[in-house]
């Protein structure tokens, strides 16, 4: 048997990344505090991107950092299965008054992945539930991410998440997606152009026909391909056609739920409501694998149905609703509460977006999106080299002590929900810095 180093980085395949680059320059994070990551090199760097869209209170909170301790040592684990604990319940009631009206009911999951094949298997079962089992069709969206498990990456639509990985899921249809940089570049908040897309639903179902339709996908606000903010009324129209035909609208609210755009969640933002919820990263601030899909009592309402010594739905996890994760979620929940963070976000949209916006004249910018605490600067493509401008922004950001995100030409920018002001100011200057001087 080799005895490996303890710093040898080779055993370690790490996720949606650049593998052979990382291991010859390490970038390794070793504490965090706030608004500020510490690196194995001793430096700062300010979090422009709440980790990976999940740390929305700051990092290391003391709330939360305590819940885990504390429950970590009165009761460390219950069998999810015909058992319980009290904290997953609470835990349960305190998401529901959060949450879009009628929204009564929570499922547990680990991640945003298995939040979205949750979700997927409520809206087919629940159509059979209700003896309308023909509707077996999903309808996502190009340009969508929604994990990647089978279910997410079938009515995803993120190419490079896709291609390697066979059939995937039959019977799912994709709406196209709501990018038309031609109509809308640089716009502030909600694009004025592209609301009629959401007609292409229609289409779908003339194809298809309603019947055979079990629910439709979409992220309110499509963060992983680069932020895409949807046309005023794309929403409400999409929402109007799924009723008219009785098909499921799910939210995948797993980036803009607990507070991004400055209500607790999307559907609150843009005034939709859906009929199902996914949720993950921010229910725990990004601290303990957890997440939640919510759904409407009707949906519920249709398994409660039989012999009550029946299982109603068979689904469900071995950490569903575990003790320490549920623990981490309800400090989280209080951290919110307590410092105003689920709606922090609207108050600072405005400098925000004017601050975000600033960046129009730096070279190679081609177009800036924003809404809530969300930003995206899409650069132009080195010519035959798409996201290699993108990834040296996102090095030369790590070494002037900046952590953006970046997907294809475009940067993506999702700090924690306690950034000050002047945090902002440092976030675009340091970026200005690079933008300008380093690519
Ligand atoms: C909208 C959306 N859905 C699902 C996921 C998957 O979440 P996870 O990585 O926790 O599986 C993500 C992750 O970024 C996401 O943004």
């Amino acid at each position: 048997m080799a005895n490996r180093l303890s710093n040898d980085l080779s055993a370690f395949w790490m996720p949606f990344t650049a593998n052979r680059q990382f291991k010859k320059e390490p970038r390794l994070f070793v504490g965090a505090k706030d608004m500020y990551y510490k690196t194995h090199d001793g430096r700062t760097v300010l979090d422009g991107t709440a980790g990976l869209w999940c740390v929305n209170a700051g990092h290391c909170r003391p709330k939360i950092t305590e819940a885990i301790r504390e429950q970590a040592g009165e009761l460390d684990y219950a069998p999810a299965f015909q058992l319980g604990h009290p904290k997953a319940f609470e835990l349960a009631n305190r998401l529901v008054d959060i949450a879009p009206e009628g929204m009564n009911h929570v499922l547990y999951t680990n991640s945003g992945s298995e939040s979205v094949d949750t979700a997927l298997k409520v809206a087919l079962a629940y159509h059979r539930a209700k003896g309308d089992g023909s509707r077996f069709r999903l309808i996502g969206r190009e340009r969508g991410y929604h994990g990647v498990n089978f279910g997410g990456i079938s009515v995803g639509g993120i190419v490079a998440n896709r291609k390697m990985f066979g059939t995937l899921l039959t019977g799912v249809d994709h709406l196209p997606h709501t990018h038309l940089p031609g109509k809308n570049a640089f716009t502030r908040g909600e694009p004025e152009h592209g609301a009629d897309l959401a007609s292409e639903l229609e289409r779908i179902v003339t194809l298809h026909d309603a019947s055979t339709i079990a629910a439709v996908i979409v992220e309110p606000v499509a963060g992983s391909t680069g932020v895409l903010i949807p046309p005023k009324g794309y929403l409400q129209q999409l929402r109007e056609i799924c009723t008219k035909h009785g098909i499921l609208l799910i939210f995948d609210e797993v980036i803009t739920g607990f507070g991004r755009l400055g209500t607790p969640f999307a559907a609150q933002y843009f005034d939709v409501k859906p009929d199902i919820i996914t949720t993950a990263k921010g229910l725990t601030n990004g601290v303990i694998p957890m997440g939640a899909v919510f759904v409407s009592s009707e949906i519920h309402d249709a398994f409660m149905t039989g012999p009550e010594h029946l299982i109603e739905f068979f689904h469900g996890y071995t950490y569903s609703g575990n003790p320490i994760a549920s623990a981490a979620a309800l400090g989280t929940l209080d951290t919110y509460r307590e410092e105003g963070l689920l709606t922090r976000a609207a108050e600072l949209a405005p400098y925000w977006e004017e601050a975000l916006h600033s960046m129009k004249d730096c070279p190679h910018v081609v177009d800036i999106r924003n809404i809530g605490l969300i930003g995206a600067i899409e650069l132009e493509p080195i010519a035959g080299e798409p996201t290699k401008r993108a990834f040296s922004a996102f090095l030369k950001a790590y070494e002037k002590g900046l952590l953006i995100r970046t997907t294809g030409d475009i940067i993506a920018l999702s700090p924690p929900l306690i950034i000050e002001r002047e945090q902002i100011d440092e976030l675009f200057d340091k970026l200005r810095d690079v933008l300008t001087n380093n690519i």
